[in-house]
């Protein structure tokens, strides 16, 4: 335990809160600095329940609505910004799991599996489809969560089937891929969903075929992208038909910096955390890019970036 007066969360002063969650098959991590939980680097505290068996998933969302205790889903915490307050939300987060269980071309993803990794266990069994997505940091799970995609690979288009904790239910039950939309870096699960595994169907291609597209991939990423600092990938979503990375810089706002936060020089659609920003560093740096492009372009730029605000 960090610090018993850190406390972030109602839930902390219940007696046995750990031993609780415990007996739900989770483990009870109090006041965590979510900077150390995010790969942009700042954030407040918030506590954590680590979820180890999702089968007790249902009764613990109970437990923390009788005590009405809000929580939120914490995956990679790589598209991720959260204020510097922290929150007084339960963070529930899966712990890393079994493997990846492999059925000819179908192969079966635990929500908390990291995605470049999975991407890698499938080329080696001859399977892509998903090597535009090798250097998208974070969770398989949260790449389901907002769609990911790059290089013309979105996620939704390998998924089959889900297995998800669904909060008006309370049940855990598997969702077929026809019963979800995948939009552009959004998909119609609700709030208090927990997406828990993952069912890919993926084309059959050779090793080497599918480690050149990831190479290829890989290039292009470390050339255009700010891969080596500190940010969240793209801030702001495309409008479409526009880019708003390329609205950014023909503004001329690279370098821009806000207390340690900057916008890319190598991207104009990342913001990176240079010099120990702050979550406020960074929000600033948001609304001063959405007001120069809005009045130039009258186009109002909406956030890629997941923000938590208290
Ligand atoms: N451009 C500039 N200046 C910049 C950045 C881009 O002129 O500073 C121009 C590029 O030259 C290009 C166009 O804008 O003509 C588009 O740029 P890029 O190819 O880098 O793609 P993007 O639209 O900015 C999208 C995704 C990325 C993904 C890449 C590669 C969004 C918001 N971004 O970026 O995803 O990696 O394509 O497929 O959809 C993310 O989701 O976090 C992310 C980084």
């Amino acid at each position: 335990m960090r610090s018993g007066v850190n406390r972030v969360s109602s839930l902390a002063q219940q007696p046995g809160v750990a031993e609780q969650t415990a007996a739900f098959g989770g483990e009870w991590l109090p006041a965590e600095p979510l900077s150390e939980h995010t790969s942009l680097g700042v954030g407040g505290p918030a506590d954590i329940i680590r979820v180890r068996d999702t089968g007790g998933l249902p009764e613990l969302v109970e437990y923390l609505r009788g005590h009405g205790v809000p929580w939120r889903v914490l995956g990679g915490g790589s598209n991720l910004l959260v204020c510097d307050e922290g929150l007084p939300d339960v963070l529930l987060q899966l712990a890393r799991g079994d493997g990846l269980t492999f059925k000819g071309k179908r192969v079966e993803v635990p929500a908390a599996a990291n995605l470049g990794t999975t991407v890698m266990e499938c080329a080696k069994r001859n399977l892509g489809g998903m090597e535009g997505l090798i250097g998208v940091p974070g969770t398989v799970g949260g790449a389901l969560w907002m769609n990911a995609g790059a290089y013309g690979t979105e996620i939704g288009d390998v998924v089959r089937a889900l297995r998800v904790y669904r909060g008006s239910t309370g049940r855990i039950e598997m969702v077929k891929t026809e019963n979800v939309r995948f939009e552009y870096r959004h998909t119609s699960f609700a709030p208090d969903d927990i997406l828990l595994a993952v069912s890919l169907e993926l084309p059959e291609r050779p090793y080497a075929e599918i480690l050149e597209r990831v190479k290829q991939c890989n290039q292009k990423r470390r050339a255009s992208q700010p891969i080596n600092e500190k940010s969240a990938g793209c801030i702001f979503k495309n409008p479409p038909g526009l880019s708003a990375g390329k609205m950014i810089d023909e503004l001329g706002l690279k370098g821009m910096r806000v207390g340690g936060a900057v916008i890319s020089e190598r991207h104009a659609n990342f913001i990176v955390n240079r010099y120990q920003a702050k979550a406020a560093d960074i929000l600033k740096l948001m609304a001063l890019i959405r007001e120069e492009v809005l009045k130039a372009y009258g186009v109002p730029l909406e956030e890629e970036v997941i923000v938590w605000r208290r």
